[in-house]
């Protein structure tokens, strides 16, 4: 099919590279000329592993090209997916600019079409928004008979990092046309895929990418609340905990003797909060939509509420076991939201050294991928320094603080690190760090989600428990 898609940001990117890849004949459309060029060119501008390589073979086969250019770009497109940005909005909603901007772009793009085309909606928007805005927007514009320009919601659900994966073996597509040949006609898009499709309503389709967002966050609060619970007890570690609960064959069904572990237990952990361009903002607009409509969002509302505590419990453990930071040299390893990503939205790295600096701490901190967008961000704070290395952010500091669980940091030679600090104390943000390990190279080892700190578990476990 001849596919159109506008926006070409993270999920514009990789919307357009897959489907080339599935045949079908992709031309990407964004206002951003360097963003085009690199299109054109085959290179990634984004950190995101098999993206380049894909671009590359799509571009040369030619089945992907990308223009600034709207009429050229969208010319012929059987479906025309909207990809662009909806970020937070100052009252916690979502700000539809983008939306709006484009779903008009694209309805005075087809004023002077005769074919019929569905215009999808990717970008993550709050039920009700495809059919209430988008649709009357493409219509007007298009000034077309309506029934010649069909209409969907087609969420996305790829996780950062794993997006090209998520993308050619997606393990859902949610189709939510405004009318049988709307969705049969996106339906087509996905012809080439082996996935369950779910066709529903716009405003199902759009409730379902809150619903799944709102339940990983769901997830990650209620380990957090449970590692609150377990820090304020004396001898209690969440991490003892969970890995028991983690046992219940509701979530590791046992196969044949062995266990499966699914996916989604990665979320049951304690540790320093979630982050990222999707989980908070969403669970916000979420929030706000349902409060909206006259609902009663307070398991959602907890939620944000536990997450916003979680920065603060590190900045917390540093102050108590420093006896205060001011002044002193704090070593963060970990910046970006998670590992495998470059990017810092919302990341919990940014309140913890916010907040450390506001204490008067010397920040000196590593990411292997968010260093660039780091540094940016901190350019105009002499009290931030972003470093090159582990080891080079670790020189002359009196504590490491673990934020991002990248696996380089599990993997560190702790005698080293110790003899490049000017102190001895580690504090493990996502509980990754072997506590053993760390205490035997001279450290005091304080993971969250346990007031002892977590060592007390480990230690058992090596005496064989
Ligand atoms: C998330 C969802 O996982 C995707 O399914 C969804 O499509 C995407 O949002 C989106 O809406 O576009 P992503 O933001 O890439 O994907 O991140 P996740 O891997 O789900 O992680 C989210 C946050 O939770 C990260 O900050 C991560 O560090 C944190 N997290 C994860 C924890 O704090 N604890 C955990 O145990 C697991």
């Amino acid at each position: 099919m001849n596919i159109g898609v506008v926006g070409v940001g993270y999920v514009g990117l990789v919307t357009a590279a897959g489907l080339a890849r599935r045949g079908h004949r992709v031309a990407c459309v964004d206002v951003d000329l360097r963003r085009v060029d690199a299109v054109n060119a085959g290179t990634s501008f984004l950190h995101e592993p098999g993206l380049e390589p894909l671009l590359k073979q799509v571009v040369s086969e030619g089945t992907l090209r990308a223009t600034t250019e709207t009429a050229d770009g969208l010319r012929g497109a059987d479906v025309v997916f909207l990809c662009v940005g909806t970020p937070s909005a100052a009252d916690g909603g979502i700000d539809l600019r983008a939306v709006r901007e484009s779903a008009a772009m694209v309805g005075r793009t087809l004023r002077d079409s005769e074919r019929y085309t569905v215009v999808a909606v990717k970008s993550t928007v709050v039920p009700g928004t495809t059919e209430g805005v988008v649709a009357p927007l493409v219509w007007e514009a298009a000034g077309r008979d309506r029934r010649t320009i069909g209409l969907a919601a087609n969420p996305e659900f790829l996780r950062e990092g794993q997006a090209v994966e998520d993308f050619l073996q997606p393990d859902r597509v949610v189709i939510g046309g405004i009318d049988e040949r709307s969705t049969r006609t996106v339906a087509g898009v996905y012809a080439g895929f082996s996935a369950p499709v779910r066709t529903v309503t716009p405003r199902a389709a759009e409730t379902i990418k809150y619903a799944s967002n709102a339940l990983l966050a769901l997830l990650i609060s209620f380990s957090n609340e449970i590692g609150g619970l377990c820090e304020a007890m004396p001898d209690v570690d969440v991490e003892v905990v969970m890995d028991a609960l983690h046992l219940d064959r509701r979530l590791s069904p046992m196969i044949d003797g062995g266990r499966l572990t699914p996916e989604i237990v990665r979320y049951l952990k304690a540790g320093c909060g979630f982050g990222g361009s999707c989980l908070p903002k969403d669970l916000r607009a979420l929030v706000r939509f349902a409060r909206g409509i006259g609902a009663n969002p307070r398991l959602l509302d907890a939620a944000l509420k536990v997450n916003d505590t979680r920065p603060d419990v590190l900045v917390r453990l540093a102050v108590e076991e420093l006896g205060g930071v001011a002044n002193v040299p704090v070593a963060v390893l970990g910046l970006a939201f998670k590992p495998g990503t470059d990017d810092l939205r919302e990341s919990p790295a940014i309140p913890v050294v916010d907040r450390l600096v506001a204490l008067g701490a010397r920040v000196r901190a590593y990411d292997p991928a968010a260093g660039e967008g780091a540094r940016r961000l901190w350019a105009a704070n002499p009290r931030v320094q972003v470093c090159d290395s582990s080891a080079e952010a670790c020189v002359g500091t009196r504590a490491v603080i673990l934020v991002t669980a990248w696996p380089d940091f599990a993997d560190l030679d702790w005698d080293e690190v110790r003899g490049l600090m000017a102190g001895t104390l580690v504090i493990d943000g996502r509980r990754v760090l072997d506590p053993v390990r760390i205490s035997q190279a001279g450290f005091r080892y304080r993971g969250v989600g346990a007031a002892g700190g977590g060592i007390e578990r480990s230690m058992g476990a090596a005496a064989g428990e």
